[in-house]
């Protein structure tokens, strides 16, 4: 997590990379700095709070300069205080250093640089990594051209852990340096300018033409010219992409909040994820990234989805539409527990993470276990070149624009959408008739309008809201599909409200959980799926025989009886492909309104970051 900027060229830094850093705030926004080299001196803010904070602190020209680094953060070492924000500077101040990313061996560094002399202000790890670089700096010839970035290099064949870096030194005003290992970094290339970044979304405003690092290369921008290389001095030619990107998606128009505005674009979202994705005939879909045949597809004998967080979610959900739809078995990890676990796996199963970033720690290091281990790899995946995307086989772009809630939304529903295209292209390889095959895509196709309807609920949400925005516990209960919507529903509104919630499969209840159910414990029920109706019914009664509020959402066909939800939000009928996109939404909104009644930062929840790009 934490956000980095970087800028080099004509232009005064500060306001440069203090816009820049409001687009990062999603990566963290606990605390932020900003540093600003001229050849007289290295001038420095830190602020505790978010980046709109540490702007009022940087007025006037007292931060003037053409050359500066910035940084939010997203604390992992050290409280949150403004000696452990960033930027950082060496014990000599000589080193300003921003840094993304968790050092493992930071300790015994410290410990070695303390017996050199070296004393330390705060209590992360990356003041020990500027502090290994001023070390390496002090001890480079003096007279080197290339004294800088030798410096970063050798500091860097010490550093055990992740990095994104920006750094300057006081001795080298028209020099940035920049190195990735782990976390994302990328050079944007403007008119008679350099930036450095985390993302895309920081430089956009200035240039579309970036050049992303892999890990292990070290960047130095230097009198117009970027020179890249890799840790073992190796001479990179740099690979300059250009960014398609629509600046208006990251704004927020007439919306009170990012979350509401991408719940309102999901319709648009699902269009963007089907364009050109249907064969001539209509009776499949078809993907021109998945770099894989036909044929390979259909030995394919068993599907590990991958993930975190809410996307984990969309894997589950990907489980019972691609068993249901193509019957192949499909076996759910979350990352973080497959990267540790020495899962056996046949030499025909196909490996597939999803991640709205592209940039998640846990799920990268999923996907380079399976590609260490010679397993087929694919990602779906909303962020063009991010490292996922450059690291797997093969893959799926989801197309849904810019997220910037921190509450996944449209990233989750057009992975659901993506999920079943490949259900449907995979189930067309195999056994489903071209009939089925025409059903399912007039489905599909349906979707968007469906969406659009779906959100018009909005206002029925907010009045059922109000009801419970003071609720301290509750439950989402669902079967078969409606499960994962059932934590997904949780998880969204724990995250935003905090209030304690918890997703279960509705006839497990009974096995545990029953024992919170009171009339303080309001449950909402998933209660969507035709052929275990009266099933679920049953389940429900056993919430209201224990007093327990309970919120429905049903099919508009299908309602059901008063005497049993207390409220009750239903939703278009559809095809079973569709039905867990149309199930989340409610959930989005209920989770949406009861957290902005309670006054709670929506966008930006507190401990939160979008993009997990620490361990
Ligand atoms: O970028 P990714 O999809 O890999 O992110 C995974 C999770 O960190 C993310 O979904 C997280 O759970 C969100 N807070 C959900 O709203």
């Amino acid at each position: 997590m934490c956000g980095i900027v970087g800028y080099i060229g004509k232009q005064e830094a500060s306001p440069l990379l203090l816009e820049g850093l409001k687009r990062l705030e999603y990566r963290g926004y606990d605390s932020a700095g900003v540093a600003v080299l001229t050849e007289k001196e290295l001038k420095l803010k830190k602020h505790k709070g978010r980046v709109t904070e540490l702007a009022k602190h940087v007025s006037g020209n007292s931060l003037s300069g053409n050359l500066g680094i910035c940084h939010t953060r997203w604390a992992t070492h050290g409280a949150v205080t403004e000696e452990n924000a960033h930027p950082h500077v060496s014990f000599d101040g000589k080193i300003a250093m921003v840094h993304n990313g968790v050092i493992e061996n930071y300790l015994s560094i410290k410990k070695f640089l303390e017996g050199e002399g070296y004393s330390f202000y705060s209590e992360t790890d990356s003041e020990v990594f500027c502090n290994l670089i001023a070390y390496h700096y002090a001890k480079e010839d003096s007279e080197s051209e290339t004294r800088f970035p030798d410096s970063v290099r050798r500091t860097l064949k010490h550093i055990e852990g992740t990095y994104g870096i920006a750094v300057i030194c006081a001795d080298h005003p028209t020099e940035l340096v920049g190195a990735r290992k782990g976390s994302p970094l990328i050079v944007g290339i403007g008119p008679d300018e350099y930036l450095l970044a985390s993302d895309v979304s920081a430089i956009i405003r200035r240039t579309s033409n970036v050049v992303y690092l892999n890990d292990g290369e070290i960047v130095s921008l230097k009198n117009g010219e970027l020179n890249l290389l890799t840790n073992d001095e190796e001479i990179l030619t740099p690979e300059i992409k250009t960014i398609d990107w629509d600046i208006a998606e990251s704004e927020l128009g007439d919306y009170e909040h990012y979350m509401l505005k991408e719940i309102f674009e999901q319709s648009g979202a699902l269009e963007n994820a089907m364009r050109g994705r249907f064969s001539d005939d209509m009776s499949t879909a078809k993907f021109g990234g998945l770099n894989t045949t036909a044929q390979e597809l259909r030995q394919i004998d068993r599907i590990l989805l991958c993930a975190c967080g809410t996307a984990w979610h969309a894997c589950l959900v990907g489980e019972y539409l691609i068993e249901r739809f193509a019957r192949i078995p499909v076996e759910v990890e979350y990352a973080s527990e497959f990267r540790y676990r020495n899962a056996p796996l046949d030499k025909n199963t196909l490996v597939l993470v999803i991640s709205q970033s592209g940039e998640t720690i846990d799920t990268l290091a999923a996907l380079r276990e399976s590609k260490r281990k010679g397993y087929k790899t694919l990602a779906i995946n909303n962020s063009v070149g991010s490292t996922i995307a450059r690291e797997s086989d093969g893959g799926i772009y989801q197309h849904a624009g810019p997220e910037i809630g921190v509450a996944s939304t449209k990233a989750f529903t057009s992975q659901l959408h993506i999920l079943s295209m490949l259900a449907l292209y995979l189930g067309r390889l195999r056994d489903m008739s071209f009939q089925d095959g025409l059903e399912y895509v007039a489905a599909l196709k349906q979707a968007p309008e469906l969406v659009t309807e779906t959100v018009k609920l909005s206002d029925q949400i907010l009045e059922i809201s109000k009801k419970y925005k003071d609720m301290t516990d509750c439950l989402f209960l669902g079967r078969q599909d409606m499960f994962p919507i059932a934590l997904e529903g949780a998880l969204k509104l724990k995250e935003i409200s905090y209030i304690h919630a918890e997703g279960y499969p509705a006839a497990e209840m009974k096995h545990g959980p029953i024992a919170l159910i009171s009339a303080e414990c309001p449950v909402i029920v998933l209660a969507t799926q035709p052929d275990i109706h009266e099933k679920l019914v049953s389940n429900i009664q056993e919430v209201k025989a224990r007093g327990a509020p309970v919120i429905a959402i049903a099919n508009r066909s299908n309602p059901l009886p008063k005497e049993i939800a207390d409220d009750q939000i239903l939703i278009p009928d559809c095809h079973r492909a569709v039905l867990p996109i149309l199930a989340s939404i409610p959930t989005q909104l209920l989770s949406y309104h009861i957290a902005n009644l309670r006054g709670c930062d929506v966008d930006k929840p507190r401990n939160l970051a979008k993009s997990v790009t620490v361990e």
